[in-house]
Formats: C-alpha cells, structure tokens, sequence
C-alpha cells in the first residue's frame, strides 16, 4: 500500500486490527413486548462512541414480535433498523410512514423529537433485523428530524474479487459509497455476506471506534473465532489501518464502525442528550405536546 487513495480503492489492508473483546448479547424484551437480544447496550456506550445500542431481533414465533413498538418518543439521536426477513410498518408525528421489508433499511434522525410506532405486518414467518442507534453531535442534537426508507433495491450492493457481497448501508466499502453518509460520526455500516471460505478487508481509520456483530456461521480474525450470535469488539490498534474478516462458506456479520464524539452521554430511555438539564427538558417537551 504506498497512498491511502489506493488503499480506499482496493479494501487492501497490511495490518489488521486485533479483537479486544468478544461479547455475547443479552435477552430482552422492549416495545410491547417484543423479544430481542440487545448486543450494544448502555454499558458499552462509552467504549463503543458513537454508537449506543444495538438490537437484533430474530424469531419464527409471532408472539415474540407481532405486538410490536406502539407509539414512543425519541431525541437526540439516530435509528437505524435493517430489516432482514419480515415487514414492519413505520408511522411517525412527522407525517412519515413506510413499510419496511426484506432486506430494506429505515434511517431516522429523531433530532429535536418525533413520535413513532413500528408494528409488524405479518401475522406468521419469521421477523429478523436489527436496530442500530447513532448518536447526534451537540450540535445537531435538536435538528429538525429526518426519515428515509431504503428497499433491498435501492441499497448500494457490491462483490468484492474474493466473491463477498457487501451491502453498504453508510459509509464506504471497496469504492461504494452507502446509502447514507454522516459527515460528525462518519458511520460505516456493512452487511458481509460470505459464499465460501474468503477474506474481506477494509480500511479503518485507528482511532474509529469498530465492531462485528456475527449473526450466521462463523468468523474468524487475527486467527481468533468469532462464534455465531457474538459480537467482537475490534482494539484500536495505533498500527492497524484497517481489519481483515475471514469469513466461510454462509458466514453473514455486519461490520460497524465510525468516529467517536467524545462528549458527554446523558440517557434517560428514549432520550438522548449531553446533560441531565436537556433530559428533563425533553421530558417536559413531551408532556407539553411539544416533541412531535
Ligand atoms: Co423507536
């Protein structure tokens, strides 16, 4: 690698960061009783900034999902929600509504606040995704808020030489560009998908914050497994210029990564702010009406 341009342009990558952790999620229900497996949460906020939650839902039986998310509130923040298998409908106090399915991806910047509701629109099969949420800077904690729906279609996709299909979701991967890019936290968000036994590279800059969340098969990286349903937290090697993911035959992970805010995390549920005095804030806001 002699320029980082070529570096970018090829995914290659001479020295791969290591895992500092693996972790296994925890069991959990949220919403109206929905069961999940939070892998990020308010604990690893600090070591995983900007990140502050992580979500994978996954089951077969409706009645682990089908009550679904009844209208709640949100500010401060980012959700993104990667639907892989079932439909989920979106109606928010901004006049948005979409329905979500297969493969699609919702990215909403709550800002200042909206009110929303996330059902299921099936009544059997299996539901499958994940709900990432992204913090906002200081500054753009209270903009105005943001929506867009992604089908599967309309998600940058790409096959790398070694024959891994990429989905970027933000960020930028082997030449694509994502579906979203954040210029404060410069999100990258991919979905690895493996068809036989191959590495995929991909730049990082040292001091972004980087994890793997691996959700089918096995991974393997600096020789160290990354079993099923875990997730590996990547160190951040002042050396490494990137990570190198050996994947196998039907191994799916996503790929997370972006730069840290380094600023205070205030969090009371749905709300998340740089003080206790804006949580209180948002909280009178939503009493007053004034959150929507
Ligand atoms: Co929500």
């Amino acid at each position: 690698m002699t320029t980082n341009g070529e570096s970018h342009a090829t995914g290659a990558v001479t020295r791969s960061r290591r895992i500092e952790r693996i972790l296994a999620g925890t069991a959990t229900s949220d919403g109206a009783g929905v069961r999940l497996t939070r892998v990020v949460n308010q604990q690893l906020q600090r070591r995983l900034d900007p990140f502050l939650m992580l979500d994978a839902f996954g089951s077969v039986n409706p009645d682990d999902y089908i009550a679904g998310f009844p209208d709640h509130p949100h500010r401060g923040f980012e959700t993104v929600t990667y639907m892989i298998a079932g439909r989920m409908l979106h109606r928010d106090s901004a006049g948005h509504e979409g329905l979500l399915e297969n493969g699609g991806v919702q990215w909403m910047t709550a800002g200042r606040g909206v009110i929303h509701s996330e059902i299921p629109q099936q009544q059997d099969g299996v539901m499958e995704g994940f709900q990432l949420w992204l913090n906002l800077p200081a500054s753009e904690k209270m903009c105005e808020p943001w929506y867009r729906d992604f089908s599967v279609d309309e998600l940058p996709r790409t096959v790398t030489p070694a024959g891994v299909e990429v989905t970027v979701i933000a960020g930028e991967s082997h030449g694509v560009t994502g579906a979203v890019t954040r210029e404060a936290t410069l999100p990258l968000y991919l979905d690895l998908r493996f068809s036989d036994q191959a590495q995929f590279s991909q730049p990082l800059p040292a001091q972004h914050t980087a994890f793997v969340y691996v959700y089918r098969g096995e991974l393997s990286i600096g020789g160290e497994k990354v079993p099923n349903q875990r997730m590996a937290i990547l160190a951040n090697d002042s050396e490494a210029d990137g990570v190198v993911i050996e994947g196998t035959k039907d191994t799916r992970a996503l790929l997370i990564a972006g730069r840290p805010l380094n600023e205070p995390i205030a969090q009371y549920g749905p709300f998340v702010m740089n003080t206790e005095q804006e949580i209180y804030q948002a909280l009178s806001d939503m009493r007053a009406g004034r959150l929507a």
